[in-house]
């Protein structure tokens, strides 16, 4: 089913927090000191030295005990917890003011929810695949426990490890005493203890019990995670909260005509609802402001570039070159991305610079190797008025567009400003959705893979495990779901020596260095040359890049370190095969529309 949706425009009640709200905040802890991300200061009591990088956990079913032994139970209490992005508490909302005196919760989710329809899952929910990048898509299910670092194998050379908990009956119940007073802001504070996670009472070790494991039915690891993991939460501390809740404030939208077309924005029924900004709503006359800017030229200092010379449609709004070309002949360190799909992007550039799309667009136009153009001169121009003197390699400017007349019908008034361009081209970019490829098609049953690519399919979805049989390449993990990517960084593998330092330049951890944007794979056979530098030419070098070029290095992501030096080894059929699978991701009606 094709989705068309217009996204609700106003939502601005005052939230009110009238009712007992208990915050419970979970800690990952080794050995009662919190968790230090990518440190190689732990070991195993096998004596293996090893990090933490990931730890990403869904908890649900929250209910509280009450003295007289029984249960308050917390409908729809879900959480997901993340170590890496600071997200660490669920607050359990209009609970009755009391006493209780223990609290239980799953580390996992009960079946239903397990196998609840993703697709129907708001932005902000803590199952949305999206934001959690825990679901197992096409295999069905979420991971409940994903836990991933480094490790040194007896050889001293750099492994990864990836314990992924899942399936149904691995949802593991911890119960905890918890003397607890709610009154109207409470906070309990829980330890999670991953030193007892992996140790205690049954020990792993990686080179022994293997460093991976995907929970398949009567894995070992996945055993012991479960057998270990109802006593590693413990009660840190109670107490009330002192600073507030600030109340979540609702957006209002930006400069609303009294009369505007809502545009329907349209997606596939098995993406997941996108986060679209409530303050700039999608209008038909937003969005047609916003595409003649893309493609006018004038928002360049020298009249010879729009944003379509390096981003375009035909090509998936790439440009063909390995690193981008300035309006001014100038050559960037960085390959041009596809736009497509950004709706559910949070985070953009390579490194993920820029916040919001609007902050996005109006840096190509003032970064001096490409558009080099001031935002005052762009309204200048907009306006009419011709910039002296002209570079000599300007082109001729041709002012079809009625730039006051288009501004007035999507803001209401014709004044030009650099805000209302953001905004505009923001409102044209989420629109660019991408849906139906070939691999789209067969899913809905309307067309048949060949045998190659169904090879490919598999390949692309399975892992690569040798100890448990499975000889997949292992792509999903990241490039997975039904946008082909996760909305995160990594590195994977491209260089020991990095020439850019890609997601550290805004974090400044040493830890995120040389990780960059997942990309999507939708429209890969359109987008060459490939990586963030342009390096790879064509699908097969990328290919051969994953079966034997992967770098190791302290920050190659755990989820490729882990397979044999080099990558997942391949015959040459299977390679064919990945590359035929990739090619069913490309989506022609969207290449000729846009
Ligand atoms: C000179 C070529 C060039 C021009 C002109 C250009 N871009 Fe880009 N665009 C790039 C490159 C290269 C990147 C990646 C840059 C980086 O990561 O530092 C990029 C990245 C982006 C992204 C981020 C996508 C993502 O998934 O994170 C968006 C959005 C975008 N450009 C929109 C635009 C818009 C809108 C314009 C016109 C105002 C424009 N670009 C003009 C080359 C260009
Ligand atoms: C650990 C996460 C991870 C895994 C696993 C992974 N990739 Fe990637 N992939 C990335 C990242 C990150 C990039 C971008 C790297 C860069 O720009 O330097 C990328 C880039 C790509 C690109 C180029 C995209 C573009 O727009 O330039 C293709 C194609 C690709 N991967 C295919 C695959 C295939 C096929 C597999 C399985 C064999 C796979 N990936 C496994 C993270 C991963």
């Amino acid at each position: 089913m094709k989705i068309i949706f217009i996204a609700a425009l106003f939502c601005t009640l005052a939230v009110k927090i009238s009712a007992a709200t208990l915050q419970i905040e979970i800690t990952p802890k080794v050995a009662g000191e919190n968790l230090q991300p990518a440190s190689f200061r732990y070991r195993t009591s096998a004596g293996e030295t090893f990090s933490v990088t990931r730890v990403s956990y869904l908890a649900s079913d929250f209910a509280l005990q009450r003295n007289d032994g029984s249960w308050l139970d917390i409908s729809n209490s879900v959480a997901w917890l993340d170590f890496e992005r600071n997200r660490n508490s669920i607050w359990l909302e209009k609970i009755p003011a009391g006493e209780f005196c223990s609290v239980r919760f799953l580390v996992g989710l009960n079946t239903n929810l397990n196998h609840a329809d993703i697709s129907k899952f708001p932005a902000s929910h803590p199952l949305n695949p999206n934001l959690n990048a825990l679901h197992w898509s096409w295999q069905g299910g979420f991971i409940f426990l994903a836990l991933e670092g480094l490790w040194r194998n007896s050889s001293g050379e750099l492994d990864g490890w990836a314990y992924h908990l899942a399936r149904d009956t691995n949802a593991t119940r911890i119960m905890l005493a918890a003397p607890l007073i709610v009154t109207n802001e409470t906070k309990l504070e829980l330890d999670f203890n991953l030193a007892t996670l992996l140790n205690a009472p049954q020990p792993l070790s990686f080179g022994k019990d293997g460093s991976s494991t995907h929970s398949r039915n009567g894995d070992p690891i996945s055993a012991a995670l479960v057998k270990n993991l109802a006593g590693a939460f413990s009660v840190h501390r109670i107490s009330n909260l002192t600073d507030a809740q600030i109340a979540g404030a609702h957006p209002k939208p930006l400069y609303l005509t009294a009369k505007f077309t809502p545009y329907p924005f349209q997606m596939r029924a098995t993406f997941t609802i996108p986060d679209l900004p409530r303050d700039n709503p999608l209008t038909v006359e937003r969005v047609a402001l916003g595409k003649t800017l893309f493609f006018d030229r004038q928002l360049s200092i020298n009249n010879a570039q729009s944003c379509a010379d390096c981003h375009s449609p035909e090509k998936a709004f790439t440009d063909g070159r390995r690193t981008a070309r300035g309006a001014e002949g100038e050559f960037g360190m960085r390959n041009a991305m596809p736009l497509f799909n950004l709706a559910w992007k949070k985070e953009f550039f390579w490194e993920g610079r820029a916040k919001s799309l609007r902050e996005q667009v109006l840096q190509p136009i003032q970064n001096p190797i490409e558009m080099h153009e001031t935002l005052m001169n762009v309204v200048t121009k907009l306006n009419g008025n011709t910039i002296l003197p002209a570079s000599p390699d300007a082109r001729q400017r041709v002012p079809t567009n009625d730039y006051p007349a288009l501004f007035t019908a999507a803001f209401g008034l014709p004044e030009i400003t650099a805000e209302k361009i953001s905004l505009a081209l923001e409102n044209y970019l989420l629109t660019l959705t991408s849906f139906n490829a070939k691999f789209d098609r067969v899913l809905r049953g309307e067309e048949k893979f060949s045998p190659e690519e169904q090879r490919g399919f598999e390949l692309f979805s399975t892992e690569y495990d040798p100890r448990r049989g499975q000889f997949g390449a292992d792509c999903f993990h990241c490039h997975g779901g039904p946008l082909f990517q996760s909305q995160s960084f990594a590195n994977n593998g491209s260089d020991g020596t990095l020439k850019d330092l890609g997601r550290e330049k805004v974090t400044g951890k040493a830890s995120d260095r040389g990780k960059f944007a997942v990309p999507s794979l939708r429209n890969i056979a359109l987008t060459a040359p490939y990586m963030h530098d342009g390096r790879l030419r064509t699908l097969e070098d990328v290919i051969k890049h994953y079966a034997i070029g992967v770098v190791r290095s302290a920050t190659l992501d755990p989820n490729l370190a882990k397979h044999p030096d080099g990558g997942v080894p391949l015959s040459a059929a299977d390679k064919q095969a990945l590359v035929d699978f990739l090619k069913t991701l490309t989506d022609a009606q969207f290449a000729a529309e846009k």
